[in-house]
């Protein structure tokens, strides 16, 4: 790849984009980044990937995925090809047309956004920007990041907006693991910094995407992917919050959930479970919470979700402690068997697991805890949990040596019936059991 000797126009971009000439840039290669490059090199573009982890560049190059649900025969196939490129010098970010930002965006310590991916993501790319580029932050954040942040450092490279640069958000929708879509049929929102930005963000995502949903502006399109994730975690707290009052009144919430889905219209079923999980859910409506606040407005709803949402993990341990009282046994000292620690079913993903925090109340108490999951044969190294824990494999032998089995994530190559037929108590989180003489759901 050469570095290009000129500045494109407008015009010339949509072009390129159009007859799938343009040089697709993604810069971090995670779980949202690597799939959307195989999705454009699968449609006919080349990419260049860029990330500062050099395992993931390594991988990438001997065609290899590092992802559980991503084929490592795609990556074989786009390299073998000449679609995919990868790397962590970011000077050929000056060759791609199209720069798609697709880092990471945590909360800090004190449940804050940190942008400091970005930030530090736009300061390696900032020499490189250049006339005839366009620009699309696909991280999930608050209304006013593209323009707040990503706007000012670009002009000060003597860009204009809307003219020789183009800057447009349009947030990730991607579900790993989801077998009905991919990154190819999910919808996509987009908005543009100007109606120009906006036109060109439509010639970048249409040729990948089967639909782009243009919104009017960059602030627009990033509190739609709020709104979204706000919608879930709300409606999983409320489900949270009737879960012990449906218990107490012995009423099987899950069977009152599907009940109440077979209406038509009007209601859409949520579940309740062991707390929220993943890089998103839990994590995503604090951005809007925070800048809430600089417009003097509380979130009551969000905030009060959150709380709901993350005393879910106590209540499962509470609610195992009373199960083995009932059996005349003190939590400490009682062996604990948690199946699932993936953050949801049929993934390798443990961020903001609430499995790690059920075990981590259960070890303070003292109970020899295990884990059973098939996507990690070693605990992962996380950054507030150490656990020295290899996947216990489940059998029959496994299951009645442990005093409870905590069912936390519904993998579904788990063995339902064996793990009915041997488990002598089981604390079921995910409604896969009728309540019974050993099954307590919590
Ligand atoms: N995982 C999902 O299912 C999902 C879904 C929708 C939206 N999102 C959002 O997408 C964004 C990315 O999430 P993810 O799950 O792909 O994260 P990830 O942690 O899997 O991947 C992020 C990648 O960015 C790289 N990176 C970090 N700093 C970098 C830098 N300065 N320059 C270049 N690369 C850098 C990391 O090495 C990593 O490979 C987040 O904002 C997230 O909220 C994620």
């Amino acid at each position: 790849m050469t570095a290009p000797s000129y500045p494109k126009a407008h015009a010339e971009l949509l072009e390129r984009l159009r007859q799938r000439q343009a040089l697709i840039g993604v810069v971090g290669l995670g779980y949202v980044g690597l799939p959307l490059c195989l999705t454009y090199a699968e449609k006919g573009y080349r990419v260049l990937g860029l990330d500062i982890d050099q395992s993931k560049i390594s991988a990438i190059g001997e065609g290899r995925s590092y992802i559980q649900h991503i084929d490592g025969g795609r990556i074989k196939w786009a390299r073998q090809n000449g679609r995919l490129e990868a790397t962590t010098n970011f000077a050929c970010a000056a060759e791609a047309d199209a720069l798609i930002l697709c880092v990471p965006t945590p909360l800090n310590q004190y449940r804050e956004p940190d942008l400091s991916f970005i930030r530090d993501t736009m300061a390696a790319l900032l020499p490189y920007l250049r006339a005839g580029q366009v620009l699309s932050l696909e991280s999930t954040t608050y209304p006013g990041t593209t323009e707040e942040e990503l706007r000012p450092l670009v002009e000060s490279q003597g860009l204009v907006i809307g003219e020789t640069f183009f800057l447009v958000y349009s947030p990730e929708r991607e579900d790993p693991g989801n077998a009905h879509f991919n990154t190819a049929t999910i919808p996509k929102v987009m908005g543009g910094s100007t109606s120009a930005c906006t036109e060109v963000g439509v010639a970048l995502y249409e040729q990948a995407i089967s639909e782009v949903v243009p919104v009017s502006s960059t602030q627009a399109a990033e509190m739609t992917k709020l709104l979204e994730n706000i919608h879930r975690a709300v409606n999983i707290g409320l489900m949270n919050e009737l879960k012990p009052l449906a218990d107490r009144m012995g009423i099987d919430l899950y069977e009152v959930i599907r009940a109440a889905a077979t209406k038509p219209f009007g209601f859409v079923p949520y579940y309740p479970g062991p707390g929220l999980g993943g890089h998103c859910i839990p994590i995503d409506p604090f951005y809007l919470t925070w800048k809430a606040r600089e417009f003097g407005m509380h979130t009551r709803f969000i905030e009060l979700a959150g709380e709901i949402n993350t005393a879910m993990p106590a209540y499962v341990v509470q609610k195992t402690v009373d199960a083995l009282n009932e059996v005349g046994k003190p939590l400490k000292g009682s062996r604990v068997l948690v199946l699932g620690i993936a953050y949801k079913k049929n993934i390798d993903d443990m961020r903001e697991s609430p499995s790690v925090e059920v075990m981590e109340l259960l070890r303070e108490k003292g109970a020899k805890v295990q884990y059973s999951d098939p996507f990690f044969a070693a605990f992962p190294r996380m950054r507030r949990h150490a656990f020295e824990l290899s996947n216990t494999p489940l059998s029959a032998e496994a299951l009645a040596g442990a005093d409870a089995v905590i069912l936390a994530t519904d993998h579904d190559a788990f063995d339902y019936e064996l793990i009915a037929a041997h488990s002598r108590l089981l604390i079921d989180t995910r409604g896969r059991f009728a309540p019974g003489a050993q099954v307590v759901r919590a």
